[in-house]
């Protein structure tokens, strides 16, 4: 495993002695989260668009996160963190209630196989935490080249009383301006089209925290030895 070194690259350890993503970043700009962030490119466009909000890039992968770092460097870009982190262990241990502005989630790994389906990042329990962690108004994208993750996706989102859908039908293929990750454009470059949600949450929900299943990859939370 490579060490990274970069100065984006955030271990836990150095968050923890930093207190809060305030301190990390120097200021209390409205921070936003990318989970799966793979080679970093989706982040980078993104964040260059708005320097008036912070962004944490997280991946359980190191790999991703080296690459992202050397991105976030290259761009120059003082908006962006990086973290090797799994999703909920961070949005529980770390970020919390009404902590987040927005959710960016981008081809995250479908698990085609029926029996591998439960390991799938986006279910009602990923909802409740996310629910828990955007502040009122805050939104939740999730942009899937899979078709049967992009449907159930939609079906979950668009059964929760709890968010407004900001596009007409349960999940789009209409893209707008969406920053297009490696991913997304690998699978648009062969025909297919992504299912994209966009939704945003209800303001004047009062959430208790949701209890966190002990499931699948909730180990990655801790950094590994250099
Ligand atoms: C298929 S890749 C997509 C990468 C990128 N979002 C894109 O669209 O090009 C999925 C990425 O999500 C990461 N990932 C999967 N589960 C995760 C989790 N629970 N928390 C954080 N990252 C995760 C994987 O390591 C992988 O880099």
């Amino acid at each position: 495993m490579t060490l990274i070194t970069s100065p984006v690259f955030v271990p836990e350890a150095r968050l923890q002695q930093a207190g809060s993503f305030a301190a990390l970043f120097g200021n209390d700009r409205p921070l936003c989260l990318e989970v799966g962030c793979g080679i970093g490119d989706f982040i980078v466009q993104l964040a260059s668009r708005h320097p008036e909000r912070n962004f944490i890039a997280i991946d359980i992968f190191n790999q991703g996160c080296r690459q992202t770092s050397s991105r976030v460097e290259d761009a120059g870009l003082t908006n962006i963190i990086v973290m090797r982190m799994e999703a909920r262990f961070l949005m529980h241990h770390h970020l919390g209630a009404e902590s987040l502005q927005a959710i960016y989630i981008n081809c995250p790994d479908p698990w085609p196989k029926k029996r591998h389906r439960k390991r799938r990042l986006l279910n009602q329990e990923f909802l409740n935490l996310a629910l828990y962690c955007l502040k009122p108004d805050g939104e939740l994208h999730f942009a899937t080249d899979f078709v049967d993750y992009g449907e159930t996706a939609g079906e979950l989102l668009a059964g929760d009383a709890r968010f407004y859908n900001l596009h007409s039908t349960p999940h789009t293929h209409e893209l707008g301006d969406y920053p297009i990750s490696k991913y997304m454009r690998r699978f648009l470059d062969q025909g297919q089209p992504i299912y994209f949600c966009h939704y945003r949450k209800k303001p004047g929900l009062k959430l208790a925290p949701p209890k966190l299943h002990k499931g699948f990859r909730l180990r990655w939370s801790q950094e590994e030895p250099a």
